[in-house]
């Protein structure tokens, strides 16, 4: 087996791992790092993260203007940024947890959160000015209590280019498809390594010590979702070819999901394998949803032909296809100017924020303005759409529905074994 020395070895190649191996660089470390992705798909869920918002305390302007260098003055003066202090965003970690973090994390989390995007800034990122947190108000900008005010540039994917740059100007090592597969201990249980697997096969790399800031290999589900799926769509092809092609190449469990909206559909994904179904569009029209009233509507009478494919609402997260309603990226279309209507915080719903034309939400009951325009998400699975219900009348039908059927296409032939389409 081969092996490699180093003073750190930094498992994962995310926002965690790439800060933490110029971390350990500026420290003086030679560091490894093991990225279980090729090349050509690294960053993790970094990568994703389309927003890329960075929350940290602050004291209003004269804290966040180191951050971003290069915005002009004649900018700032437009800017209102009420200051966010360390109790405030300890405060909300609490409050949105309903007390279930750890105390001591989170004020680490919190104490570190604005020195560590001033040094996320010296090592080389570029920060921006999330204006779409912002709330205009006669040619000024004001920043609600607490809302996150920067983002990295070009969002997730280009947080992950500026790490790549700045670990290539350091001459740190980045080994692509090389999976960490299990710590090396020494007698006292001390880590000191790890074996990883490469394309070649299996290596050791020797350290003094290591930063794992990667999730685990495994994984306990597999979500398979077709082309025909609602929202934002990763599939490429059709559910049951996808089907087709997952369920012999695993051993987990695997959710199917993509255009199931009726009790026939959830049959014939569970027929053809998959262990249980994930059902999106369905449950915009249940009672307990959120969604506009006006979006709900229009999905009741849309049919599977009336959705569409497309990369048009993707103003805040580029390159994501999501299939919508084809009738909103026509309003959206037609309509002229950047901004489409309001909508409120969900934890504030008195401070209103405008929306972008083309962004990715969803109108929702707080939101207003041409909610036609904004995007109506629906994979083909609208068809079963048909009336409002609790959500618990829809997983009855939907499985009622679905068990029927099974039960009746696994009967004895001549046992009553569906003569037409029953
Ligand atoms: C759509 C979306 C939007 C988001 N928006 C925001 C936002 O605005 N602000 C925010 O703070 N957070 C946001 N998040 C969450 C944020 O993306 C994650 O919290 C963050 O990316 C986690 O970073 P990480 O470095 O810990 O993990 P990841 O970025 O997931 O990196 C883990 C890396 O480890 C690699 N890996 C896994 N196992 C191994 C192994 N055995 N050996 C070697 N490598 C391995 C993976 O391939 C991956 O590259 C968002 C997430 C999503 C999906
Ligand atoms: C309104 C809406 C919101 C969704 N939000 C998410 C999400 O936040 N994360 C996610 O992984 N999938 C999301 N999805 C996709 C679903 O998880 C699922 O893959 C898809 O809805 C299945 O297709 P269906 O809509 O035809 O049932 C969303 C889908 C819809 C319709």
């Amino acid at each position: 087996m081969a092996t490699l020395d180093c003073d750190v070895v930094v498992v994962g190649l995310g926002n965690a791992a790439q800060a933490a191996a110029a971390s350990a660089h500026e420290a003086g470390a030679k560091v490894i790092v093991l990225e279980k992705a090729p090349e050509k798909k690294r960053g993790g869920n970094t990568w994703f993260s389309h927003g890329a918002q960075f929350r940290h305390y602050h004291n209003g302007i004269p804290d966040v203007k180191p951050l971003l260098p290069h915005v002009p003055e004649s900018e700032w003066e437009k800017i209102d940024l009420p200051p966010y202090t360390k109790d405030d965003f300890y405060a909300d970690i609490m409050r949105v947890t309903r007390g279930r973090s750890v105390p001591e994390l989170a004020e680490l989390l919190v104490n570190e959160s604005y020195p560590t995007v001033r040094w996320m800034r010296e090592s080389g990122i570029q920060w921006e000015i999330l204006y779409t947190d912002a709330k205009p108000e006669g040619g000024r900008f004001r920043w609600h209590h607490g809302s996150s005010f920067i983002h990295s540039k070009d969002g997730g994917a280009g947080l992950v280019d500026m790490w790549h740059r700045i670990l290539q100007s350091k001459g740190i090592e980045v080994r692509y498809e090389n999976g960490a597969v299990r710590f090396i201990t020494d007698e006292k249980n001390a880590v000191r390594g790890v074996v990883v697997q490469t394309p070649e096969g299996l290596a050791e790399i020797r350290c003094k010590g290591r930063i794992v800031a990667a999730d685990r290999a495994g994984c306990d589900l597999i979500v398979a979702q077709g082309i025909e799926a609602g929202g934002h769509v990763r599939g490429k092809i059709g559910l049951l070819a996808l089907l087709g092609q997952v369920l012999p190449a695993v051993r987990v469990p695997v959710v199917a999901a993509g255009g199931i909206g009726t009790g026939r559909a959830m049959a014939a994904a569970l027929a053809s394998g998959a262990s249980a179904v994930r059902v999106g569009t369905r449950f915009v029209a249940a009672e307990e949803s959120d969604a506009h009233p006006s979006y709900v509507k229009k999905l009741i009478s849309a049919e599977a032909k009336d959705t569409v494919l497309t990369e048009a609402f993707s103003a805040n997260w580029p390159n994501a296809p999501h299939r919508v309603l084809r009738s909103s990226l026509e309003a959206a279309q037609k309509l002229q100017g950047d901004v489409v209507g309001e909508r409120a915080y969900a934890w504030e719903p008195n401070v209103r924020v405008p929306v972008p034309r083309f962004t990715s939400l969803v109108p929702l009951k707080t939101h207003t303005g041409e909610i036609d325009a904004m995007p109506h998400w629906a994979g083909e699975s609208v068809e079963g759409v048909t009336k409002i219900q609790p959500a618990r009348d829809i997983v009855r039908e939907l499985a009622g529905e679905a068990e029927e059927l099974l039960r009746r296409w696994s009967a004895p032939s001549g046992n009553g074994r569906r003569p037409n389409h029953p």
